[in-house]
C-alpha cells in the first residue's frame, strides 16, 4: 500500500498516482483535517467534518459516492475539536489517537495490545478496524468502531451485548442535527427476563421489538418478507444481538436513531432521485407505544379507543379507563383461586408481552409450558417460544402482562390465566344449552306420546284399529328423533365449514395457471384475440376450458420486474377485494413469462364510451352518476378500508373498466404503492402514471 495523501502537497503527487486513494494507516502515518481514507471499493471515507451548521470539528465516517454527506460513525461525539488542527495516528500499542495542536488528545482508544506492526483501515462495511499487519488472519481486529456504534447501524453490525466480555454495543441518537454527542434515545438489547430490543428515551421504555419468535419479533410479524434485508437474532452463551444484512448488495440502506422524532427510522439510497428515501419507521403507530394501555390491556389500533381489557379482564377503575386514562390497567374480572385450580384462555394474534418478568424455556413443549405456569400462582401467561415448525419451546410471563398489541392478521397466540370459571364459563354454557334442550326435547316426546295414546284408546272404543295410533306412536318415537338428529348435523357441519371458509381466506393463495392452458385460451396469444395495449404489456381475451371468459395481461419482459417483485405485487392484488376493483383471477410465472390472469369485462373500458360519438349516448347522466359512485366507493377502499392502504396514481378512463351491467371497477395496480396501515402522510420522489 503506497503512501498517498489526499492533500494539495504537490510533492507527494509525485509519489503516487492522482487517483488511488488509501485505506490504511501505518504507524509512520497520520491524518490531518482535510485528508481522508477512502475504504477499498470506495464505498466509505473517513476524514473530519462539520455537522450542519456547527463550526466543530470531528473524526467520523461517512458514505463516499453519494452526494449528501451521511455520517454513520463519529469518534469523538462528546469532544469537538473547534479548529482544523486534528490529527488521527495510531501508536505502536495499537492506541488509535486523536490529537488537537499536537498535544492535547480529544479521543483515544483503550486499547493496549503488544502488536509489532499496527495497522488503522477502513473496510468496505464502513468499519473503522485496528489489526496487526503482520497478521494473516485479517479478522482478528483488535479494535473495531462496529463495536463503538454512534446513532447509525449499518449492515454487519451487530447491536447486543457480548456476555464474555460484557461489552454493550447499543446505537444512541445526535442530539441534533448541529451536536453528534449522545441524546438520551438508545437502542440495544435489555437482557432482563428474556432478551429483547429495546428503544428508550431517557429511563422510558418507548418501543419493544418483542419476543424472538424464530421468524422474527414478535412486534413485526410480517417484516420476513421485506425486499431489502435480512435480519436475525442471535442468542446464546456468549452473546445476544441483532444483526442484518442486505439481499442485494448494491443497495444501499441503514437504519438510524432521530432524537426529533423519538424514533427508529429506516432509509435506504434512491439513485434516481439522488435522496434517502424513508423505508420503515418505528414505533409506527399509536399501538407501538410501549406500556399504553397499562398492565393486562390490549392495544389494537382498529378498535375505538384503542385499548381494552384482555379477555377475563375489567378496567380497575371504570371511570379513569372511561375517561382513557388507562395507566391503571385492568384486573381479573373473576378473581383467580391458585389452589383450586385456574385456566387458560387463548388470545390470538398479538405481540407477546414486555419480557422483563417472564422465562423460557427452549425445548419444552406447548403442554409441559402450560404445566409449568399452571404450578407457579404468578405465573399470567404462557405460549410456544418459536412459531416456526408448527410451534416449540416455552415462554412464560409472571405479574401483570404489559404492553400487547393486537395485529390483524399475523402474530402469536397467547393463553392467559384466568379462574377456573371464566375459562369454563364457554364450555359449560354450551353443556347447560344441551341440557336444557335435551330435557325440552324429552318432555315433548313424552307429552306427545301421552297425546298418543289418549288418541288410540279413543280411537280404540269406536272400534277403528286399522289407522293412526301406530303411526303416531312410530312417529314421534323415531321420526322426530331421526329428524332432529339430522338438524343438529347440518347445524354442526354448517359451523364446521364457516370455520374452514374463514381459514382458508386467512392465507388464500392465488391460483396458479400452466403456460399451456393460457396459450390455449387465448388462441396462442392471437391478434383477433387482443383487447388493448397497456403500458406493461398487451392484454388479450381468452377463454378457458370450463367456459370462463379472462382477460389475460402479459407483461412484457423489458418491464424489468423481478420473480420476487412480480410475486409480491400479485399476492397484493389478490387481497384486494371489491365489488369496484377488478378480481386477479389468478398468474402465470413459466418460461420468463409473468401473466395475470383478470375476470374479463364485457363492456371494456370506460373512455371506449365516452370520448365515442356513438356510444356515448348509452351514458345517461344517472348511469354516469352510478359510475363515479362506483370508482369513489373502489378509492375508499383502496384508501381506507382494505388491509394494505394503496394509492393507485394512475386512474384514467382506461382503467377503469365496465361489467355487462356498467358497473365500473378499478383495474391496472402496475403503479400502485402501498403503505402502513397507518400512515397517513409519506412523500413520494417519482413523477409516475399519467
Ligand atoms: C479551542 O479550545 C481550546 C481548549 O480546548 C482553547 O484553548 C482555544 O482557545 C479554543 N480556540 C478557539 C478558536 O475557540
Ligand atoms: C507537531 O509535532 C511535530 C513532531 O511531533 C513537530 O514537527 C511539529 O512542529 C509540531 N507542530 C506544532 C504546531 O506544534
Ligand atoms: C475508554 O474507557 C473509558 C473508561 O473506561 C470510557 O469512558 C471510554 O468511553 C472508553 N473509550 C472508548 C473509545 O471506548
Ligand atoms: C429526523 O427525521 C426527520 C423527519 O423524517 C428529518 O427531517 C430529520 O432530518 C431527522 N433528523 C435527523 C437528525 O436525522
Ligand atoms: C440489485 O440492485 C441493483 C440496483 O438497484 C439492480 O440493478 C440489480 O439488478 C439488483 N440485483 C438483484 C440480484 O436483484
Ligand atoms: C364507563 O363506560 C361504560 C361503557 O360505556 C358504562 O357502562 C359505565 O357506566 C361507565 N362507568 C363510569 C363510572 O363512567
Ligand atoms: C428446559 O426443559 C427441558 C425439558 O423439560 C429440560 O430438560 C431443561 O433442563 C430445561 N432447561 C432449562 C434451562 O430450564
Ligand atoms: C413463581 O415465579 C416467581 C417468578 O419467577 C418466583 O419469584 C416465585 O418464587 C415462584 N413461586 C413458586 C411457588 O415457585
Amino acid at each position: 500500500m503506497g503512501f498517498y495523501f489526499y492533500t494539495a502537497c504537490c510533492f507527494l503527487v509525485i509519489f503516487s498516482q492522482a487517483s488511488t486513494a488509501i485505506d490504511t494507516l501505518s504507524q509512520l502515518d497520520s491524518l490531518t483535517d482535510g485528508m481522508t481514507l477512502v475504504s477499498g471499493d470506495g464505498s466509505f471515507q473517513l476524514g473530519f467534518f462539520s455537522p450542519g451548521s456547527s463550526k466543530n470539528r470531528y473524526l467520523g465516517i461517512w458514505y463516499n459516492n453519494i452526494p449528501m454527506q451521511t455520517v454513520v460513525w463519529v469518534a469523538n461525539r462528546v469532544n469537538p475539536i473547534n479548529d482544523s488542527t486534528g490529527l488521527l495516528k495510531i501508536q505502536s500499542n495499537g492506541k488509535i489517537l486523536l490529537q488537537v495542536q499536537n498535544t492535547t488528545a480529544v479521543w483515544c482508544t483503550n486499547l493496549t495490545a503488544r502488536v509489532e506492526n499496527p495497522v488503522l483501515q477502513l473496510l468496505d462495511s464502513g468499519n473503522l478496524v485496528v489489526r496487526d499487519g503482520k497478521d494473516s488472519e485479517p479478522e482478528n481486529y483488535l479494535w473495531q468502531s462496529f463495536d463503538y456504534p454512534s446513532d447509525t447501524m449499518l449492515p454487519g453490525m451487530k447491536i447486543g451485548i457480548d456476555l464474555r466480555t460484557g461489552l454493550h454495543r447499543r446505537l444512541a441518537a445526535w442530539k441534533n442535527w448541529d451536536d453528534p454527542s449522545p441524546g438520551d434515545l438508545t437502542y440495544g438489547v435489555e437482557l432482563e427476563g428474556t432478551p429483547e430490543m429495546v428503544l428508550r428515551k431517557g429511563s422510558e421504555k418507548f418501543y419493544r421489538s418483542g419476543l424472538w419468535n424464530g421468524d422474527g419479533f414478535s412486534g413485526t410479524p410480517n417484516l420476513r418478507s421485506n425486499p431489502i434485508f435480512d435480519y436475525d437474532f442471535v442468542w446464546n452463551e456468549n452473546e445476544v444481538y441483532y444483526i442484518y444484512s442486505l439481499k442485494n448488495k448494491s443497495v444501499m440502506s441503514r437504519f438510524v436513531l432521530n432524537q426529533t422524532q423519538s424514533v427508529r427510522q429506516r432509509y435506504t439510497w434512491n439513485p434516481e432521485t439522488q435522496t434517502w428515501k424513508l423505508f420503515s419507521i418505528m414505533p409506527s403507530d399509536y399501538c407501538d407505544r410501549s406500556g399504553l394501555c397499562g398492565p393486562n390491556g390490549d392495544c389494537d389500533n382498529n378498535k375505538l379507543p384503542a385499548c381494552q381489557c384482555l379477555k377475563g379482564f375489567r378496567p380497575k377503575w371504570l371511570e379513569r379507563w372511561n375517561s382513557s386514562d388507562w395507566s391503571d390497567g385492568c384486573i381479573h374480572s373473576k378473581p383467580l383461586n391458585c389452589k383450586s385450580g385456574d385456566g387458560f384462555i387463548r388470545i390470538g394474534k398479538v405481540k407477546t408481552p414486555d419480557t422483563t418478568n417472564s422465562w423460557v424455556n427452549k425445548t419444552m413443549n406447548l403442554k409441559e409450558c402450560r404445566a409449568k405456569c399452571l404450578r407457579n400462582c404468578s405465573c399470567m401467561a404462557y405460549t410456544n417460544l418459536y412459531v416456526t415448525r408448527g410451534g416449540s419451546g416455552c415462554a412464560v410471563w409472571y405479574g401483570d402482562l404489559l404492553d400487547i398489541k393486537q395485529f390483524q392478521s399475523d402474530g402469536q397466540d397467547l393463553y392467559i390465566r384466568v379462574s377456573a370459571s371464566e375459562a369454563e364459563r364457554k364450555k359449560k354454557a354450551k353443556v347447560k344449552l344441551a341440557i336444557i334442550l335435551g330435557t325440552v326435547i324429552a318432555a315433548l316426546l313424552g307429552f306427545l306420546l301421552i297425546v298418543c295414546y289418549i288418541l288410540r284408546s279413543r280411537r280404540k272404543l269406536k272400534g277403528n284399529t286399522n289407522y293412526g295410533p301406530h303411526k303416531c306412536t312410530n312417529f314421534v318415537l323415531l321420526q322426530i328423533p331421526v329428524i332432529l338428529l339430522t338438524r343438529t348435523y347440518e347445524v354442526k357441519d354448517k359451523n364446521l365449514n364457516d370455520r374452514e371458509d374463514k381459514d382458508e381466506n386467512e392465507d388464500m393463495e392465488l391460483a396458479v395457471f400452466e403456460f399451456d392452458t393460457i396459450a390455449q385460451a387465448t388462441d396462442s396469444f392471437s391478434f383477433n384475440n387482443k383487447l388493448g395495449q397497456g403500458g406493461f404489456g398487451p392484454v388479450y381475451k381468452g377463454t378457458l376450458g370450463n367456459g370462463q371468459e379472462i382477460a389475460v395481461k402479459r407483461l412484457s419482459k423489458s418491464s424489468g420486474q423481478g420473480l420476487h417483485e412480480f410475486k409480491n405485487e400479485v399476492k397484493l392484488i389478490a387481497k384486494l377485494q371489491h365489488r369496484n376493483l377488478v378480481r386477479l383471477l389468478g398468474c402465470c410465472m413459466q418460461r420468463d413469462e409473468r401473466i395475470l390472469v383478470y375476470e374479463y369485462m364485457p363492456n371494456r373500458s370506460l373512455d371506449l364510451f365516452i370520448f365515442d360519438q356513438t356510444r356515448h349516448t348509452v351514458l345517461t347522466w344517472s348511469k354516469r352518476f352510478q359510475i363515479i359512485c362506483g370508482i369513489a366507493r373502489g378509492l375508499l377502499y383502496l384508501h381506507q378500508d382494505s388491509r394494505l392502504r394503496i394509492i393507485h396514481r394512475d386512474l384514467k378512463t382506461s382503467n377503469v373498466l365496465l361489467d355487462s351491467e356498467m358497473n365500473p371497477k378499478i383495474s391496472d395496480f402496475g403503479m400502485a404503492r402501498t403503505f402502513g396501515g397507518d400512515q397517513a402522510e409519506a412523500n413520494t420522489n417519482r413523477v409516475v402514471g399519467t
